[in-house]
């Protein structure tokens, strides 16, 4: 019996080694020191330098996601001197390495009006941390409307979900929050879309409230939102505690994370989410969050369920859903990686597979998405360093990777 145990336990750290190998198969696809951006002009760039409307260490990427041969990054105005907060890069090859930051959808839309101005149309984009390229071919914006978050925090627009058109890089619609979604500590760094790509018109976003612990939902059709409360919204003061790249911080980010299932016979889909400070999965139906209705009624407390424990030090900033593999990818903060659990078993620690981690390079996995032809992109920034410390330019700070999920799931639960 002794002698079964302790087989059991060798098989155990020989699986464990295998997974953690899986890494060694991420391509580094992009590696910056400091980003660059394809000016119109050197007059414009030098110009910019000059005035501080670009200042280069302080433009961190931060959210991503791909449409054919554009990778489009997010540049958030954590601090002055974003010359862009939304671009893309080219994906066409030869992959330039350090490729300059494309803005997107023009320069225009992306440049801040000037002291107490407004902007002149809807198409504009203030700050944005998060982007979801949807099947109907469009560009799904979180636009904060919040400049200069970390200096003096200067409020351009109110927060607002901002559409483009891939195909044209037209604007299909700005819509802005009401005050009724907003609460005092709002914050909208994430959003997620559900939709069929029969029934384009019949889209809904989800917007999870980090810092006001709420969910907004947005029809597309009805050009509404409506906004859910939920105790499982909030963090766990338990797990608010990280380390990441030799920086010790406390968080109180709530619900972040949000990946939405396959979906029923009806359309509906299990939408998985989490706070940021928490060890916990849980979900809801997309059935609940499309009702405007529910969003009022009491009773819908226990259509949310608790889908379990991913384990020690597991607090996920994005997750994925692959429906080939009925996995959920996690970013794994504070294990420098990303894991990934079968949502066909229990969640419980022993069914979450770490399938990446290194401490060099994968300091702080802020964001994941998997493409339409099924690649994991995978992209780490040092975020912490960047906002409490300061990142040195002679270092590579931002990486983005590129790993087939077929590869990155060999071997473990998640095949
Ligand atoms: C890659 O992009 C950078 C930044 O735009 C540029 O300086 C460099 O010349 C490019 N390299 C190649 C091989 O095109
Ligand atoms: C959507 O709603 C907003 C706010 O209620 C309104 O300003 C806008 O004109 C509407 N857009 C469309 C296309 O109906
Ligand atoms: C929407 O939610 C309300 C309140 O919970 C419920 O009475 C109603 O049946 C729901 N509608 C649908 C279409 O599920």
């Amino acid at each position: 019996m002794l002698c079964f145990y302790f087989s059991f336990f060798v098989f155990a750290l020989v699986g464990h080694d295998h997974q953690v190998s899986a890494l060694a198969n991420l391509e580094e696809v992009f590696a910056w020191k400091e980003l660059s951006f394809a000016w119109p002009s050197e007059e414009v760039h030098n110009a910019a330098l000059k005035d501080g409307d670009y200042v280069p260490g302080n433009n961190l990427p931060l959210g991503l996601d791909r449409w054919k041969n554009k990778l489009f990054v997010t540049v958030p105005r954590w601090k002055n001197g974003v010359a862009a907060s939304l671009g893309y890069v080219s994906l066409d090859e030869p992959i330039n390495k350090t490729a300059s930051i494309v803005p997107y959808p023009d320069w225009k839309a992306n440049i801040l009006p000037k002291a107490g101005g407004k902007p002149e149309d809807d198409n504009y984009i203030v700050s944005v941390f998060r982007v979801f390229v949807d099947v109907c071919d469009r560009l799904w914006v979180m636009d904060t409307g919040l400049a200069d978050i970390l200096g003096e925090p200067t409020v351009i627009s109110p927060p607002a979900i901002v559409i483009y058109d891939l195909n044209t890089d037209k604007l299909i619609r700005r819509y802005t929050f009401k005050a009724e979604d907003l609460k005092q500590d709002s914050f909208f760094a994430n959003i997620v879309v559900d939709v069929d790509k029969d029934k384009c018109d019949e889209a809904y976003a989800y917007v999870p409230d980090l810092g006001g612990y709420g969910i907004i939902a947005y029809s597309l059709k009805e050009n509404d939102s409506w906004r859910f409360k939920h105790n499982f919204f909030h963090f766990d003061p338990l797990h608010g505690d990280f380390n990441v790249g030799g920086v010790n911080f406390q968080w109180t980010d709530g619900v972040f994370g949000l990946a939405l299932g396959p979906a029923d016979q009806n359309g509906f889909r299990t939408a998985y989410f989490h706070p940021l400070a928490s060890l916990n999965e849980f979900s809801v139906n997309t059935a609940i969050l499309r009702n405007k209705t529910a969003a009022n009624d009491p009773h819908i407390y226990y259509a949310f369920k608790l889908e379990g424990l991913k384990g020690e030090k597991s607090q996920t900033s994005a997750s994925a859903f692959d429906e080939e593999s009925n996995s959920l990818f996690l970013t794994q903060l504070n294990k420098d990686g990303v894991a990934c659990w079968n949502t066909k078993r229990h969640l419980t620690p022993e069914n979450v597979a770490l399938v990446a981690s290194d401490p060099g390079r994968l300091i702080f996995t802020n964001d994941i998405k998997i493409d339409a032809e099924r690649n994991l992109w995978i992209l780490s920034d040092k975020m912490p360093q960047f906002i409490y410390r300061e990142l040195d330019p002679n270092e590579v700070n931002y990486r983005i990777f590129r790993v087939k999920v077929a590869d990155v799931i060999a071997g473990t639960a998640c095949a």
